[in-house]
């Protein structure tokens, strides 16, 4: 069985597309084959393949197709979703339909925010959502919220200190320990030149590498089981 992530907020430009290939390249690195799945009418992550093939720089071990409703994400998954370890599905940055469907396949949903009070409501409406599928389909797709474009300067602000007591205490869902900076090397990557673990290493490329590492081995210890964070039923 092949492992489901999926990136949502329904508030645009939280960074859904980038984690999501920065945690492909992870684990292809680690051998793993991976399916990503570009639901987003936008095609950005369709359009960052093409432009890497274009370079010949497309990571061995992902393949990303685009399914644009439930239903081809259905027919995919049905007929091709065991023939990969992972399948990380992208989801447009507006409320959608494919919400619902999208949680009813995966394990973990992860939201990334940057510090703005609509990227927080909108992780915190998908959490929802997500409590409101596992009870409708009795499954256990877990959720964590992800810090992203992180500066100094962000650290200092208000709404930066209160993300963990309104993710954690009040909304009641896993706020990764992981913060992904702001860094120039991620916006490199979407100019079609391979994963970010395809890129010589650089001072700045090792540390985005180190801070990917740390993610996912939060996601892997999330869907182990091995935190009591996370679980939404
Ligand atoms: N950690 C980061 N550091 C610097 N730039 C980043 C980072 N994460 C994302 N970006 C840039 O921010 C922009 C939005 O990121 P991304 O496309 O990943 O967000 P998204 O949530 O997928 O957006 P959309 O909702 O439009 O699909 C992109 O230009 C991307 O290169
Ligand atoms: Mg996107």
């Amino acid at each position: 069985m092949p492992i489901v992530i999926a990136a949502i907020n329904g508030k645009g430009g939280a960074g859904k597309s980038t984690a999501l290939m920065n945690i492909a390249g992870e684990y292809a690195l680690r051998g793993k084959t991976v399916a990503m799945i570009d639901m987003d009418a936008r095609s950005n992550l369709t359009r960052w393949w093409s432009d890497c093939r274009e370079k010949d720089a497309q990571a061995e071990g992902i393949d990303v197709v685009g399914h644009k409703t439930a239903k081809a994400l259905n027919g995919f998954l049905g007929r091709n979703g065991e023939g990969f370890d992972y399948i990380l599905i992208d989801t447009p940055g507006e409320d959608t339909a494919l919400v619902d469907p999208v949680i009813g396949w995966s394990d973990l949903v992860i939201s990334p925010i940057q510090p703005s009070k609509r990227e927080v409501l909108g992780a915190i409406d998908c959490f929802e959502a997500i409590l409101r599928v596992n009870e409708a389909r009795g499954r256990s797709c877990r959720h964590g919220v992800l810090k992203t474009r992180i500066s100094l300067t962000v650290r200092y602000t208000e709404l930066y200190r209160k993300i963990r007591p309104i993710i954690e205490d009040k909304v009641g869902t896993y706020l990764f320990r992981t913060e992904i900076m702001e860094r120039n090397v991620y916006k490199d990557i979407q100019n079609g030149i391979g994963t970010l673990q395809m890129q010589d290493t650089t001072e700045a490329v090792a540390k985005a590498r180190r801070e990917t590492q740390n993610l996912v081995g939060e996601i892997d210890a999330l869907l182990s089981g091995a935190d009591g964070f996370g679980r939404t039923s």
